[in-house]
């Protein structure tokens, strides 16, 4: 039997409760893992709620993220005992996913675990610290450079995403100023590295003017709306930003000056899909950066009978670091 968070769906609502499956009831698929943990992210809570329209057949388990060892294989690739991450590619939206004791898998959506992070480290990155290293390799492929005498933006600095960007810019050499709606967080976001905290508040206000005040040689946002129609006017002569996130809002404007009078990118951020190969670079860097102990202190471990209380946090804009879910927990 597996351990599973199962959704059904009646013409009212979501609902989730943990179960135990027979093997059986799992999708065919050609990789069989043993999950050790999955995470918590956002996009799960929008499963989890059913917003978005991202399930389209239930009972479905949800967890876009899982790290595991191998069961079985039917795929080259990989072997019984390997240890195997995965992430996105609409696992545990279209997919089932890992928040069960048990996942079988398209080997498509799967890459070995580097040998130099732990299984529990991988997790509290997760999808949230794949994207915030995503985006700072976009950043840096647009001109992102530690020397810039302004320093890089980070907004909804204490959730997942913001927490994992904030840490990594830090520790990379750049100067972060961390834009947060919990301002009693300071001390927290200071330990991450941040040099400076701006009220998010401030983000909000729209722009008087197409180009305001040179502010930030870049950003990662977790925010959109209208918080990104606001960092737009503010970034440096070249500055990007990178946009990761929606939850304060799915629309936003801009002039275009910003554009064609200081060369500002917007660039999007998608770790769903991202191809293998940009994946390994991506957490082989990770993995490089020594991260166990700083992600120890902003992530803490759940099991599945708090995924309920989980999504109500997150959704209410809440979320302080990052979870990580343990299947096996309890
Ligand atoms: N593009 C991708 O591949 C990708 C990958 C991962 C996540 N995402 C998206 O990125 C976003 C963040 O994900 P996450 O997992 O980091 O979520 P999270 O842990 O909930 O973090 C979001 C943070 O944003 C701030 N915030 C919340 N509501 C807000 C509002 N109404 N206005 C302004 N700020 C608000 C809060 O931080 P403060 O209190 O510090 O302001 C909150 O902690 C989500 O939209 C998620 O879907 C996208």
């Amino acid at each position: 039997m597996t351990k599973a968070y199962l959704l059904n769906k009646t013409e009212q609502n979501v609902s989730g409760e943990v179960v135990e499956l027979p093997f059986g009831d799992l999708p065919p698929e050609k990789l069989e893992v043993a999950v050790l943990y999955s995470s918590f992210n956002y996009k799960d809570a929008m499963v989890v709620r059913g917003i978005g329209g991202l399930v389209k057949n239930y009972p479905h388990v949800p967890g876009i993220d899982l790290v595991g060892t191998v069961l079985n294989s039917t795929d080259d690739k990989f072997h019984p005992g390997d240890k195997i991450i995965a992430t996105g590619w609409h696992l545990g939206e279209r997919f089932w996913g890992g928040f069960s004791t048990r996942a079988n898998i398209n080997p498509e959506f799967a890459i070995a675990l580097p040998s130099n992070i732990s299984p529990r480290t991988a997790m509290a990155l997760g999808t949230a610290g794949l994207s915030a290293m995503l985006a700072v390799m976009a950043l840096e492929k647009n001109g992102l450079r530690s020397n810039h005498d302004l320093p890089v933006l980070v907004t909804g600095a204490t959730g997942g995403v913001g927490s994992v960007a904030t840490l990594l810019l830090s520790k990379l050499g750049y100067a972060v100023v961390a834009s947060t709606g919990k301002t009693n967080e300071v001390k927290y976001l200071e330990a991450l590295g941040a040099k400076e905290i701006i009220d998010r508040n401030e983000l909000l206000e729209p722009s008087a003017r197409p180009l305001e005040k040179q502010s930030w040689s870049a950003a990662i946002d977790s925010v959109g709306g209208a918080t990104l129609s606001h960092v737009i006017s503010r970034l440096a002569l070249g500055g990007s930003v990178a946009c990761v996130g929606l939850v304060g809002g799915t629309q936003f404007s801009s002039s275009i000056y910003p554009l064609l009078l200081r060369g500002v990118n917007i660039l999007g951020i998608d770790s769903a899909t991202v191809p293998n190969s940009t994946r390994i670079l991506a957490w082989d860097r990770l993995a490089s950066l020594d991260l166990a102990v700083p992600l120890e202190k902003i992530s803490r471990i759940a099991g599945l009978d708090e995924i309920s209380t989980l999504t109500e946090t997150i959704l209410a804009g809440k979320q302080k670091g990052r979870i990580i879910v343990d299947p096996n927990l309890g």
